[in-house]
């Protein structure tokens, strides 16, 4: 792994314009399930009568029984050591922007800048019937939030069957056409657009590295080095490495 882990900081040391993309996976050791792993969300939610836009209009108190859940845990979590890693990557100026699928604010606790939020984040509340915003944390733990209309309000996050936030998708692509290494964390690269990101990063000729526990569907089609292991001891290590190579010189 040591040698995988120093030929992708040679890469991203090497390269003018290095993009990540990240999922679920790098908040889990912040205490946040991801979705799709053993134990994860749509193990105990089914997606289809939680995680759709339909089923909120239809019975918004019933997906706030899951959303309550993930708040508690999301006010709880603080960043772990591969946001901050990719925060410290941005300082150096190896790291440019970040794409994130995650609604949990943890980059940019972590001071990172640039991120492109492809689903939204948490920390905003919205009607549905008159576009009043709320800060989320003016609601009160287990109360469905209700807008001064009367409405129940929504976290500002996309549910299935909602399109994207409209700058996202051109802004990233924009992006990853044109860099040079797309660092790949804890996605199953499973959910479009998303997952689209690391296939017109492949067109552009950038290097992909991915970091995952586990194999995904990137792993033996497109990906050029995998790291195979935890978000925190991954990025960890290959920051040290930048680091390294950037104080030789
Ligand atoms: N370190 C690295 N990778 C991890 C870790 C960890 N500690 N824990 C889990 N993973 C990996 C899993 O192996 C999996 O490949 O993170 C990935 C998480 O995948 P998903 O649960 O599918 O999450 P994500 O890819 O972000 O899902 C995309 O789907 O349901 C929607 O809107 C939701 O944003 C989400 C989108």
């Amino acid at each position: 792994m040591q040698e995988e882990i120093k030929k992708a900081a040679e890469i991203i040391c090497q390269a003018r314009k290095t993009v990540a993309l990240t999922g679920a996976g790098i908040s889990v050791e912040s205490g946040i399930p991801d979705f799709r792993s053993a134990g994860g969300l749509w193990e105990r939610f089914d997606p289809m009568e939680y995680g759709t836009i339909q089923a909120f209009r239809t019975d918004p108190e019933k997906v706030w029984t899951m959303l309550h859940e993930m708040s508690a845990v999301m006010k709880k979590a603080q960043p772990n050591p591969a946001h901050k890693g990719l925060a410290r990557l941005q300082k150096m100026g190896k790291l440019h922007n970040i794409i994130t699928q995650n609604i949990d604010d943890l980059h940019q606790a972590a001071g990172a800048t640039d991120v492109i939020e492809f689903h939204g984040n948490c920390k905003t509340l919205v009607c549905l019937a008159c576009d009043q915003r709320l800060g989320a944390e003016e609601i009160e733990e287990g109360l469905t939030p209700r807008c001064a209309c009367g409405t129940i309000l929504k976290p500002n996050v996309i549910f299935f069957g909602e399109p994207i936030p409209s700058g996202a998708l051109p802004e990233a692509y924009a992006l990853v056409s044109s860099c040079h290494v797309l660092l790949v964390v804890g996605t199953s690269a499973e959910v479009t657009p998303a997952s689209t990101i690391p296939y017109t990063a492949k067109m552009a000729k950038a290097k992909i590295v991915e970091i995952n526990l586990m194999p995904t569907v990137l792993t033996e089609s497109l990906t050029d080095i995998f790291l195979q292991g935890k978000a925190s001891e991954i990025v960890t290590k290959l920051v040290h490495e930048v680091e390294r190579m950037v104080s030789r010189g």
